[in-house]
């Protein structure tokens, strides 16, 4: 919160971002400032005593793991990549999307012995599903496009976002499983949420009956 006793949200650029302003604006938000931002990067919002900031998913937990925003809005992938101190208090419903360890059609991804690389950009998830299983794999962090790592030789197989398939589709890549489901969360920092309990929980509820009328 900041000194004109206004809460701050950082939302993610991007998929989320849409869905998120969707959101608000059903809760009567005007958004006006987050949708022409100009070149100004804090966008207070009119009719409501909230300031939204726009960010890459990862620095939305910084920001609110930091306490420099309040409240965030991230993709549940990035949560399970980054991890981090913070309460995670609504499943926002969108950007429902999953997991997926996808390999090139064809290919028998359990077939051998030897140890199976595997390309994410999420690194920290695939190590973990897979030590989960008790599979010992190489995982190599690839930043985008990870689709093309199998196709390059590079990787045996890929974890990563699954929406429609139609990415791994047409790159001739098959989901042989669905490692987790992901979707947008609302966080907040854990201290905000003691100091302005009662602007956090009136601004969670409002989400939350934004959501049930969305049904
Ligand atoms: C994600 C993901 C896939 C694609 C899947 O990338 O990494 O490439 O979407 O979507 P689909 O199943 O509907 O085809 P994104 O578009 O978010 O871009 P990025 O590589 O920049 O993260």
């Amino acid at each position: 919160m900041n000194s004109n006793s206004r809460l701050r949200i950082a939302l993610t650029k991007g998929r989320l971002q849409d869905r998120s302003l969707e959101l608000f604006e059903r809760l009567g938000l005007d958004c006006g400032p987050v949708r022409a931002p100009g070149r100004r990067l804090v966008h207070p919002l009119p009719n409501y005593p909230l300031d939204a900031v726009l960010a890459k998913a990862p620095d939305v937990i910084t920001y609110v793991e930091h306490g420099v925003c309040d409240l965030g809005i991230v993709g549940k992938d990035t949560i399970l990549e980054k991890g981090g101190a913070f309460y995670e208090v609504l499943d926002l419903g969108f950007g429902a999307c999953r997991f997926a360890l996808a390999v090139q059609e064809g290919s028998d991804f359990y077939g051998s012995y030897r140890t199976r690389r595997i390309a994410s950009k999420y690194p920290e998830f695939t190590r973990a599903y897979f030590e989960a299983k008790g599979m010992d794999v190489d995982v190599i962090k690839i930043e985008g496009s990870v689709e093309l790592a199998p196709i390059l030789g590079l990787a045996d197989g890929i974890v990563d976002i699954v929406e429609t398939g139609a990415t791994l589709k047409a790159n001739g890549l098959v989901p042989i499983e669905t490692a987790a489901r992901v979707s947008a969360r609302l966080i907040v920092n854990t201290a905000s949420m003691k100091l302005y309990k009662e602007q956090i929980t009136d601004f969670i509820e409002k989400c939350q009956a934004g959501l049930e009328a969305a049904v």
